[in-house]
């Protein structure tokens, strides 16, 4: 019934009408914290841009983190081309048609593996994302907290057990279609689920105690100062260090705790510049997966292009460096005066 329906019912997408494995391994990267419609116009550049995996592993930094700007957790695009390089070195520059291999290449953790696995290689391994969960727990009265990995674990292999032969990569993709555009978080539409006969949630009417998680950890919040200095038509960027939350992309100037003016001003005439004129102070938010960054911008002139900042005029900030959107938010409030 669920294979009847995805023929007759799935959403036409581009990673769908030609499934390559390369197709596919980028698709469900974007994919796992981005929506469909809000992913697909990075997929299409991207895949002009880079249409093949020798194509990705050869790509210069810049240029990759630029076609990822927006869509954020940048570690996913410096792992896609880490991967990419592994490929070339080890496989020809085409991904194994195995699990296990694709498992141990960067990046590729259990859900992607199997997506790839199933869809593009027509193998018999499931791929449980949040879509899946959900449909599963409910079709099951599964109370299980789905944040556990012996969870996730034991729904994989119970969904393994009814993997039908020949249409692997049809019953991964219907599984996910189904919780994306079925039984989707808050009001399933049961009445046109092809399982409603079948699904014990819907049998008892209690959908929506399912899935059950884990209490939330409260989220780490931190106040920071951010600077937007310019000196004519040139703005200060630095680049941030090589470990931890957005490492290695280019930032705007910032520091911990907010700064009252005296103190913003103070601390930049200790990098070693002389700051002119304060424009204006904007209050801008940003939230990560396990932090909460509350910031205030100075934006200010300075005398000279000094300091150990690298100056870059704005239009080339736009076009050809990728700032985080923690950042980039506040090159579109300049866009407005
Ligand atoms: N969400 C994540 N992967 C998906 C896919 N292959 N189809 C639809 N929604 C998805
Ligand atoms: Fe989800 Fe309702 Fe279908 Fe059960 S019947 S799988 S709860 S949409």
């Amino acid at each position: 019934a669920l294979l009847d329906w995805f023929y007759k019912n799935h959403r036409i997408l581009p990673f769908r009408t030609d499934p390559s494995p390369y197709h596919v391994w980028l698709s469900e990267i974007m994919l796992q914290q981005t929506r469909v419609s809000a992913a697909l116009p990075y997929y299409e550049r991207f895949l002009a841009a880079l249409p093949d995996i020798p194509a990705l592993a050869g790509c210069e930094e810049e240029k990759l983190h630029k076609l990822w700007e927006g869509l954020g957790y940048y570690s996913r695009v410096r792992n896609l081309q880490k991967a990419a390089k592994i490929v070339c070195a080890q496989y020809g520059g085409q991904l194994p048609a195995d699990y296990n291999a694709l498992l141990a290449l960067p990046g590729i953790g259990e859900y992607t593996a199997g997506a790839i696995a199933s869809i593009s290689f027509g193998l018999p391994v499931p791929a449980v994302d949040g879509n899946v969960l959900r449909v599963i727990t409910r079709f099951t009265e599964n109370a299980a907290p789905i944040d556990l990995q012996t969870t996730k674990a034991r729904i994989k292999a119970d969904l393994e057990q009814v993997y039908p032969a020949g249409a692997c990569g049809t019953f991964t993709q219907a599984l996910m279609e189904l919780g994306a555009c079925v039984c989707t978080p808050k009001s399933p539409k049961c009445s046109v689920c092809p399982l409603a006969d079948v699904c014990a949630a819907n049998t008892s009417g209690s959908q929506t105690d399912f899935p059950v998680k884990l209490p939330k950890r409260a989220k780490r919040h931190q106040n920071r100062t951010v600077f937007f200095l310019t000196c004519g038509d040139r703005v200060a960027l630095s680049k941030r260090g090589d470990k931890g939350l957005l490492s290695g992309l280019w930032q705007l100037p910032d520091t911990d705790d907010f700064l009252n003016e005296g103190s913003a001003i103070a601390y930049l005439q200790n990098v070693g510049l002389e700051p002119l004129e304060l424009q204006k102070i904007v209050h801008a938010n940003h939230v990560f997966t396990h932090i909460h960054w509350d910031m205030r911008c100075y934006y200010m002139t300075v005398r000279e292009a000094a300091g150990s900042y690298t100056w870059v005029p704005l239009e080339e900030v736009r076009r050809d460096y990728a700032l985080p959107t923690a950042y980039r938010q506040f090159f579109e409030v300049e866009d407005d005066h």
